[in-house]
């Protein structure tokens, strides 16, 4: 693993920087085509795609919604490097969810029925728009970007995003409970990461709060 002195990270190394980005990248691709290999380019195939990235993009974006308060309460070599690389774990969430969206529109063009059997026009309303804010935290998560927007505009539009996000996955996931008592579990992580989150700024205003 190799940082630079700033605290940034490396551009070098498949666990840092935009090393780990490409890492994350292709892992995701192999995913997808050794599901569709296996299963078929098909109803089948597309359908395990779609839930598999659902979840790879559940475990990648929690990480990166983690890392600042893990640092906080928890300061170590794991959640430094879990915080230096937010940026590129948050991207390669992003990833997973292109991949994701990649995987619908396959859905839908092979087999409609199946499609607009499993989604329906509110939730592709509501889908949508949860699209459109993960595309603006990727676009904005590049430096260019970010100094266009200036730091105040790029937290709140961040800070806001991160929690449309959660919000999304405790939806998404919540609403499947009643097929299976297991989506209990994708909900109970999203809410433990919120705590977690909330104690870590508790913290932090305690520590500037003078005795
Ligand atoms: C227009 C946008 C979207 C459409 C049309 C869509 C479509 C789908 C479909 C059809 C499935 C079911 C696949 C199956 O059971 O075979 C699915 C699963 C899922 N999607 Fe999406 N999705 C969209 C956006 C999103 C967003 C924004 C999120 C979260 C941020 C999300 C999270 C999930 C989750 C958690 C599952 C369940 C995966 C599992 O079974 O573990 N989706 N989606």
């Amino acid at each position: 693993m190799t940082a630079t002195t700033s605290g940034k990270p490396a551009t070098t190394g498949w666990t840092e920087g935009w090393g780990l980005f490409w890492t994350l990248t292709l892992a995701l691709a192999a995913m997808a085509l050794a599901f569709l290999v296996a299963i078929g380019w098909d109803t089948e195939g597309y359908r395990m795609v779609i839930r598999a990235t659902a979840r790879t993009s559940l475990a990648l974006f929690l990480a990166a919604f983690a890392a600042s308060a893990a640092f906080k309460l928890w300061p170590g070599r794991f959640t430094r490097w879990l915080r230096r690389n937010r940026r590129q774990i948050g991207l390669g969430f992003a990833m997973s969810h292109f991949i994701h969206a990649l995987a619908i529109i396959a859905l839908w063009r092979t087999d409609p029925g199946m499609f607009w059997l499993l989604s329906n026009p509110r939730s592709i309303a509501i889908g949508g728009a949860a699209y459109v804010v993960i595309a603006l935290l990727a676009a904005t998560s590049f430096d260019r970007m970010a100094t266009l927007l200036g730091p105040k505009l790029w937290s709140r539009l961040h800070w806001w995003g991160a929690w449309i996000v959660a919000l999304s996955f405790i939806f998404t996931n919540g609403k499947r409970i009643p097929v299976s008592g297991w989506y209990v579990l994708p909900v109970a992580l999203v809410v433990a990461i919120i705590i977690l989150r909330v104690s870590a700024g508790r913290k932090q205003r305690e520590a500037a709060t003078p005795a």
